[in-house]
């Protein structure tokens, strides 16, 4: 190889190393449930998260109290504070200190069910399907940490809409730093993103369909220009160390990101498992619908914090399966996370080893270059010295 190219591979190593190291930007978090609620017991949930950092504050909200599973991300300034008047056990205003500089919202409102006659996958419009929208669900609290170190909920809702019978969990998880997620498929989370998981266990399927298979519908909006449009962007990763077999990350970009400021995304694998133990056997593919514009859902949070400003606001489909995998009814079980997150998405690094091996792989040939550099030129000393030598001591 050519020096020129050795020391370009050492730079952008080190690059990599120092990147990796460094542990992005961290956040200060402080979190808590139903803040300013005097009557709320614990059937409601609105975890309130409030994360400062160097140069800014992302408050984070994620709400079950009206049923549908929320997260909105609001950036504002360091000193900026967020003020919840109640209803009883319902937010109806939310206040701000000054006005938000961004924000961005995720809601998942509702399931499909589609009869995926083609064995195909993946969810088609054109094929029967029925929408079962989460507005009675109601959930319970499972699990929630509410710590500097990380805010988590867990929650689960059982399902009894129009025939449709089964449980929904969902978990949001926040940590104040930047790592790669404890479990498959490994996603990355920094101080400016939430990780979303989503588990359908055990939904009866309907009887006019033999090929029943469900999928998430989620409403996205942005405090973006209301005729722009999200973009869908896969990228190719370097390696498929954290996800086995998995290369390709998706990530749905707001207009703001995708002109290269910062702004809100999602970031995913296309890649759901249909057992609790997640491991390469048990994944089945992510497929992704375009995006549809939208309103936002009527009596949700989102419309009560929102109230009448201009929005972007778009759909999209999330749907599991492959084809001849024997549909939902072979394990009646389908989980996939994602992440949601302000900023740019993180891109993963090489691992330790990864750079051991590349830094190994090229240090020998270039010690053995070296090496026969050194040879070489010692030679030549000895040759150009050894006769002046002589004819000085002559
Ligand atoms: C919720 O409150 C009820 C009654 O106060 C209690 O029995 C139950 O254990 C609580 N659940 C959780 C998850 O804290
Ligand atoms: C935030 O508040 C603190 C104390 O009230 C003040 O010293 C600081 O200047 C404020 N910062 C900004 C950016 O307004
Ligand atoms: C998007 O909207 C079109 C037209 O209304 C509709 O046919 C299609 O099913 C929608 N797509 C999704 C994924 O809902
Ligand atoms: C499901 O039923 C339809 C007719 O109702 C049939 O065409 C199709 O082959 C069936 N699919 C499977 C997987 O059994
Ligand atoms: C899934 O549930 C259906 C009933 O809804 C049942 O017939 C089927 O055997 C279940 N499959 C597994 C793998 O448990
Ligand atoms: C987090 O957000 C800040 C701006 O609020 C941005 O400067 C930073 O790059 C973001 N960090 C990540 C990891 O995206």
């Amino acid at each position: 190889m050519h020096p020129h190219v050795i020391t370009k591979i050492y730079r952008i190593l080190i690059v990599v190393f120092i990147s990796s190291s460094v542990h992005g930007q961290n956040r200060k978090i402080t979190s808590s449930l139903n803040p300013g609620c005097g009557e709320c017991s614990n059937s409601s949930t609105l975890v309130y998260i409030r994360a400062l950092g160097a140069q800014d504050t992302i408050h984070q909200i994620w709400d079950f109290t009206k049923h549908l599973p929320t997260v909105i991300l609001v950036v504002g300034s360091i000193n900026s504070s967020l003020s919840i008047q109640w209803d009883r056990t319902v937010p109806t205003n939310f206040a701000w200190s000054e006005l938000p500089l961004y924000s961005f919202a995720t809601v998942i409102d509702s399931l499909y069910e589609y009869d995926d006659l083609d064995d195909s996958g993946s969810f088609d419009p054109r094929r029967p399907y029925k929408e079962y929208r989460f507005t009675r669900t109601s959930w319970a609290l499972e699990d929630i940490v509410l710590t500097d170190k990380e805010v988590m909920v867990q929650m689960h809702g059982h399902i009894n809409n129009d025939g449709l019978n089964g449980v929904v969990f969902i978990k949001f998880d926040l940590f104040p730093f930047k790592d790669y997620a404890a479990e498959l498929p490994h996603l990355i989370h920094t101080a400016n993103s939430t990780q979303v998981d989503v588990s359908l266990e055990r939904l009866a399927v309907s009887r006019e369909y033999n090929a029943s298979r469900f999928a998430v519908h989620l409403v996205l909006a942005s405090s973006e220009d209301p005729a722009s449009t999200l973009h869908y962007v896969m990228r190719k990763s370097l390696d498929d160390e954290h996800t086995p077999g998995v290369f390709e990350i998706i990530e749905i970009k707001t207009p703001s990101l995708f002109d290269g400021q910062d702004g809100g995304y999602l970031q995913f694998r296309p890649i759901g498992y249909t057992a609790r133990e997640r491991n390469v056997g048990s994944s089945t593919m992510a497929h992704v619908s375009s995006f549809n514009r939208t309103s936002l859902p009527q009596r949700s949070t989102v419309a009560t914090f929102y109230k009448k400003q201009m929005l972007l606001v778009q759909d999209m489909v999330v749907s599991f399966g492959d084809s001849s995998d024997g549909f939902y009814r072979q394990h009646n079980y389908t989980a996939w996370s994602f992440t949601m997150g302000y900023g740019t998405p993180p891109v993963e690094s090489f691992s330790v080893f990864v750079v051991a091996v590349i830094t190994a792989g090229l240090t020998v040939p270039a010690l053995l270059a070296l090496s026969g550099v050194a040879v070489v030129l010692r030679r030549r000393w000895a040759r150009d010295t050894l006769p002046t030598r002589l004819t000085n001591e002559d």
